[in-house]
């Protein structure tokens, strides 16, 4: 009996399959390596390289591996990329979850899953966001987000047997080992750490915000923290029990860009003073998750601060960079 983790060869996927693997779970990794890496994939856990869009392969390995549950992290995940490549977004996010609830359906799968996003909120009328505010995307991204908890919601009325709950995690960032690296053209942190460690300026995209310092205020959460929820829910599931149809996943914390680059020079030494530029199109101001429903059906609570979570992203960095230079 294995649990099947799509898009297990990505930055969070691989840290799912680490801690399952910890705790004793059998997996099954699918991944078409579009974004993900093979050697993010430990050599001793089953691979299989296919699209999640292709019905046959995903059955094919849920027979072969005996799979009783699914992880659902494949997906494209770049918002601004979506907005010019919207059909690509909605093949890859939406056709590829449709096809994986009919194989999980096919084959009488009853535990699943789903990697969402707080995208769902878009630019949240509250301060601090609870699952019950309703869905305001502002991209396909977070379109293609939406329609996969829709998809899973209406299965699951129909489906009373298949229990499942969509995550919808804030900003993942930090690694559990300097191998697992986030290497995202478009995320703060690899950004600042690509620009401190090329002698470039890093950047802030608006510092007129309304927000304490002007900067963005996000919901930063550690990627071991994240792994760690969906160990905590897929061991609730192999109980036999249940959990809610959603769940944040942030720490309920919100830091800004300033108390982000204040704690990257403290943790990486490098003195530098960034390049102000103007705002992007629809980045909220703010977007801070609460995150009391999964502390208390689950016990889960994020444990890692800024600094570590800083400071396991640098060492992550330092380690790619390594990497890339010796492969050179
Ligand atoms: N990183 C974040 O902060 C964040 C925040 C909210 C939600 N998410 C969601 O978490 C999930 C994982 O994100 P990540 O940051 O690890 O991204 P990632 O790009 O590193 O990982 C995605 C993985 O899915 C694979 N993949 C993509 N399309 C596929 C397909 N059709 N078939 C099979 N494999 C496919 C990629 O090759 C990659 O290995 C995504 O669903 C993303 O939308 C991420």
């Amino acid at each position: 009996m294995s649990w099947l983790i799509t898009g297990g060869a990505g930055y969070i996927g691989s840290h799912v399959v680490r801690a399952f693997r910890c705790a004793g779970l059998d997996v099954v990794v699918l991944d078409n390596l579009s974004t993900g890496y093979r050697d993010f994939v430990p050599t001793d856990v089953s691979f299989v390289e296919a699209s999640v869009t292709d019905g046959d392969a995903v059955r094919a390995t849920m027979d072969a591996h005996a799979v009783h549950g699914v992880v659902h992290l494949a997906a494209l995940k770049y918002a601004g990329v979506s907005v010019q490549e919207p059909l690509r977004f909605y093949r890859e996010n939406v056709l590829g979850m449709q096809v994986l609830l009919e194989s999980v359906v096919d084959r009488g799968i009853d535990r699943l899953l789903l990697s969402s996003s707080a995208s769902w909120y878009g630019t949240p009328a509250a301060e601090i966001v609870d699952e019950d505010e309703p869905p305001r995307p502002e991209s396909p991204y977070g379109e293609s987000k939406t329609i996969s908890e829709w998809l899973l919601r209406d299965l699951a009325r129909i489906r009373p047997e298949l229990r499942q709950t969509s995550l919808r995690y804030f900003n993942v960032v930090g690694s559990g080992t300097p191998e697992l690296a986030d290497h995202s053209p478009h995320n703060l942190f690899p950004k600042v750490l690509r620009a401190l460690t090329d002698g470039a300026t890093p950047v802030v995209n608006g510092a007129d915000y309304p927000t304490p310092d002007g900067s963005c205020v996000r919901d930063y959460v550690h990627v071991v923290d994240v792994a760690d929820a969906h160990l905590a829910i897929a061991q609730r599931l192999d109980g036999g029990q249940r959990c809610a149809a959603v769940y944040n996943v942030g720490r309920g914390v919100g830091s800004s860009v300033f108390e982000i680059l204040d704690s990257m020079r403290r943790i990486t030494g490098i003195e530098f003073t960034p390049e102000i530029k103007a705002r992007r199109p629809g980045d909220p101001a703010r977007i801070v998750g609460r995150v009391e429903r999964i502390g208390r059906d689950l016990d889960w609570h994020a444990s890692a601060g800024l600094d570590e979570m800083v400071a396991s992203a640098w060492s992550a960095w330092q380690h790619h960079l390594a990497s890339t230079r010796g492969a050179s």
